[in-house]
């Protein structure tokens, strides 16, 4: 197969890793990539997710088989749609949701009242405009501190302000209904706090079939002890452990069962990833939200755990041919810490030459937020780097990745030192 991926962070260096290793793989392109997948396939930095036409291009003229789409900017914006549409494009099997599913993460008025309509455990809720702003800060008063807001819209991770206070929440509201988020604040959507502790689920899924994937847990919060402003991710730790047996069931009866069957009652052809994002609320799952797309970090944590063929799984997503394929997990702990900038998520310098330790057998480096610069490798985002190791347990995971860390050198280098420390005590 020919394949073409898109996206340039930790995520898709980490799926290209894998994709690379499979026999069904005969050349991978990327666009734009980063620098770490060089050796991975042949990457094209200027062509942008979101350049339809670029990559619809350069697809025809590399005859690629199967388009793979990382992040979630595209899909909303109906890049699979697009390529349906076009008659010299259709024959370009996609791993990816059409625009109607990658909704699911779009809008997250759309996303609640698909929970509600199939039966989907999810915190209470109400949706508001500025025409309503009233009702909503009525509504407000009938919640406990504290208080959850949410832009409808894609905000790049930053649409949700958690308020500790009605007074700091009606404030928020008013500002966010003011244009804060530009459109994706035009409609607000104001949610019961749910109290538990987090984690990622991944389902891949063909329209019909699918298969769950390893669960990861994210550490969003920029400082250690979940401390600070949130952040695109800090470190991702696979398996966890409260996700077990039992918990897993209830997740498939409860939330993937019901989404795939809503996804068909629906009339929507979903062949992508499905990353619900869950809260344990005393053993009983509800979901925070959908994604439409693998997790970053998560990702750079769970493909040390697929085993089996990931391309085959791409394929077969894409084709609707999930039912035979056989997933193969990886038993041990995976452990990934994340570098970020100085500065980060805050305002941060770019441009810093980067050296970084090779990859040994238990430990794989991504590259994120980084670039060429003639010979050198130099800091070009946010999250630079991330290091995900093997281990038998949390703490000899954990161990390995931070002995790289220590050893990945550039100016104001940043991470977080207790990835996975509150696994260890459940
Ligand atoms: P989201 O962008 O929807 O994932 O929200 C960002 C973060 O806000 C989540 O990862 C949770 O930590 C937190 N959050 C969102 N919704 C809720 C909720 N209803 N109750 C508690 N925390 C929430
Ligand atoms: N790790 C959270 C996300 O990818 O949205």
């Amino acid at each position: 197969m020919r394949i073409l991926l898109l996206g340039s962070g930790g995520r898709e260096h980490a799926m290209a890793w894998r994709i690379n290793q499979s026999n069904m793989t005969d050349e991978l392109f990327i666009a734009p990539g980063n620098p770490g997948m060089e050796s991975l396939g042949k990457i094209f930095p200027d062509i942008q997710v979101n350049n339809f036409e670029g990559i619809a291009s350069l697809a025809l003229k590399e005859n690629i088989d199967l388009l793979v789409v990382g992040p979630e900017d595209p899909l909303v914006h109906g890049i699979t749609d697009y390529f349906a549409l076009k008659p010299e494009l259709r024959h370009i099997r996609i791993a990816g949701p059409c625009a109607q599913g990658a909704k699911l993460e779009g809008s997250k008025d759309f996303s609640k009242a698909f929970m509600l309509k199939y039966g989907i455990p999810t915190a209470a809720y109400r949706t508001f405009t500025s025409e309503t702003i009233h009702e909503a800060n009525e509504y407000l008063k009938t919640l406990k501190a504290p208080y959850v807001l949410k832009a409808d819209g894609l905000a790049a991770g930053k649409g949700v302000i958690i308020a500790q206070s009605l007074e700091e929440a009606q404030s928020e509201l008013k500002e966010m209904l003011g244009g804060r988020f530009g459109n994706a604040g035009n409609r607000i959507v104001i949610e019961e706090f749910l109290q538990g502790i987090e984690c990622s689920v991944f389902v891949a899924c063909d329209g019909r079939d699918y298969r769950i994937l390893p669960v990861a847990k994210d550490y969003k919060r920029i400082g250690d002890g979940d401390t600070g402003p949130n952040t695109g991710g800090m470190g991702a730790i696979s398996p966890v452990k409260f996700a077990d047996k039992d918990f897993m069931s209830k997740v498939e009866e409860r939330i993937i069962k019901p989404t795939i069957h809503g996804l068909i009652q629906e009339n929507i052809d979903y062949k992508g990833f499905i990353f619900i994002g869950l809260m344990n609320v005393a053993g009983e799952p509800y979901v925070i939200e959908y994604n439409c797309r693998l997790g970053d970090p998560e990702t750079e944590a769970i493909m040390l755990r697929i085993k089996s063929d990931f391309a085959d799984m791409l394929y077969r997503i894409a084709s609707g041919s999930l039912a035979d394929y056989q997933l193969e997990i990886d038993p041990r702990t995976v452990a990934t810490v994340i570098m970020v900038s100085g500065g980060y998520p805050g305002e941060y310098q770019k441009g810093f030459e980067i050296l970084m330790p090779l990859d040994s057998d238990e430990t794989i480096l991504f590259h994120a937020g980084t670039k060429r610069d003639g010979h050198s490798i130099v800091t070009n985002g946010g999250r630079v780097v991330a290091i995900s190791s093997y281990g038998s347990d949390i703490a000899s995971a954990i161990e390995r990745s931070y002995a790289k860390a220590s050893q990945v050198v550039f100016e104001g280098k940043n991470y977080r030192h207790d990835i996975g420390k509150d696994l260890m005590n459940l």
